[in-house]
């Protein structure tokens, strides 16, 4: 998408073709810096520190890690070393679980005198992949909005809020949440979006709000808590989030405080979507709650927050009582029975098995 009217993915090789570029999302939202990635090393620490974050960001750059693997050392046990690292680095996106198991399955196949080769290029159409999907969920995403709006006085926007950032940072390009606002914008359907602000990391304040004023969608922050209050004022039509894993009964892990959301949004009657590439499906998951690893991370995330003061420095502050525990479970799961429907590359599913099944028949069997 668009920073400062040059167009921009996520990762991409570096001119040396041997290295990887990303866009360093721990500078944001007030600095735009590149990072170059020249190790496997390197690219985990990219995806444990969140310089690149959402699920199918951390799928693509482990197999741009793997690649860089390869480059090192292209024998089957740096293979499997590499994936096994790679894959060490965040629990809940299974992308990452997808994309490390693709490649090792197809890489394990080439030899190793022309692996590095085989993996940069498995990486380039990893992205590829993964741009094509977002764009047919934008497609897809784009008549929900569109059908909306053929309600609403000509001209009134559809108001949409999302949670966290499943934006074109979250991806390669375009994003899964927001490809279908991206869509209708362009196509002059009148969208405002309430950015969740995301607690503890902010990803909606940093990100979302960063990348929706790029393209010049119309959008505003919100506190975390505000969109209950929203919704029963009718300020809000439709909630589209993303998804770091969903099982194959439609049950949808995301961003903490999704599922509060989604709480909010039935009590309302106002639909609540996911959007999706079937990448992150996991279909050999059943029952969301109990069986999908949630991520815990550090207490500083919680007790201390980044940003930029008025002299322009950007400062580290506590905001926590010292002595205070805090906790910092990342992810919550919301049931399919919240689930209005599953915006995927296949169509809008509802959130069942059955729909999910009969959607991605191949992927059942192969998981079975
Ligand atoms: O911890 P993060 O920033 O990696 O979490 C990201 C999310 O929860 C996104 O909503 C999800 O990955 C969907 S991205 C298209």
């Amino acid at each position: 998408m668009n920073v400062d009217g040059t167009k921009y993915r996520t990762i991409w090789l570096a001119e040396d073709g041997a290295s990887v570029e990303i866009i360093d999302q721990t500078k944001f939202p007030h600095a735009f810096e590149i990072a170059r990635l020249q190790t496997m090393e390197e690219a985990a620490h990219a995806i444990r520190v969140m310089q690149v974050r959402g699920a199918p960001l951390i799928g693509a750059t482990a197999a741009y890690g793997v690649a860089l693997a390869m480059r090192a050392d292209s024998s089957d046990d740096n293979l499997h070393a590499a994936c096994s690292a790679l894959l060490e680095t965040r629990p809940t996106a299974v992308n990452l679980h997808w994309a490390l198991d693709k490649a090792r399955k197809a890489l394990i196949q080439v030899a190793p005198e022309v692996r590095e080769q085989a993996a940069f290029k498995f990486a380039a159409d990893i992205c590829d992949e993964d741009i094509a999907i977002n764009m047919l969920i934008g497609m897809y995403g784009m008549d929900l909005i569109a059908e909306i709006s053929r309600s609403k006085r000509p001209g009134d926007p559809v108001n949409i809020l999302t949670h966290c950032n499943a934006g074109w940072l979250a991806a390669v390009d375009w994003g899964t949440a927001t490809a279908p606002i991206y869509m209708c914008h362009d196509s002059g359907v009148p969208v405002h979006v309430w950015v969740d602000e995301t607690r503890p990391r902010n990803q909606g304040a940093y990100l979302t709000a960063w990348e929706l004023g790029q393209h010049g969608v119309p959008h505003t922050v919100i506190v975390d808590n505000a969109g209950g209050h929203l919704m029963q004022h009718g300020e809000v039509d439709i909630v589209i989030t993303g998804t770091d894993r969903t099982t194959a009964t439609g049950d949808v892990c995301n961003k903490i405080g999704t599922y509060l959301k989604a709480l909010a949004a039935r009590d309302n009657e106002i639909p609540f979507y996911v959007a999706l590439p079937s990448p992150t499906i996991d279909f050999s998951l059943s029952d969301g709650l109990r069986e999908i690893p949630i991520e815990e991370r550090g207490g500083a995330e919680v007790s201390r927050m980044t940003g930029r003061t008025d002299q322009g420095t950007i400062e580290t502050i506590s905001i926590v009582a010292d002595g205070s525990e805090v906790a910092n479970p990342a992810f919550d799961v919301t049931p399919s029975r919240l689930v209005t429907g599953l915006i995927t590359e296949r169509g809008v599913l509802e959130a069942s098995r059955k729909a999910i099944a009969d959607a991605f028949p191949e992927r059942v069997r192969a998981s079975a």
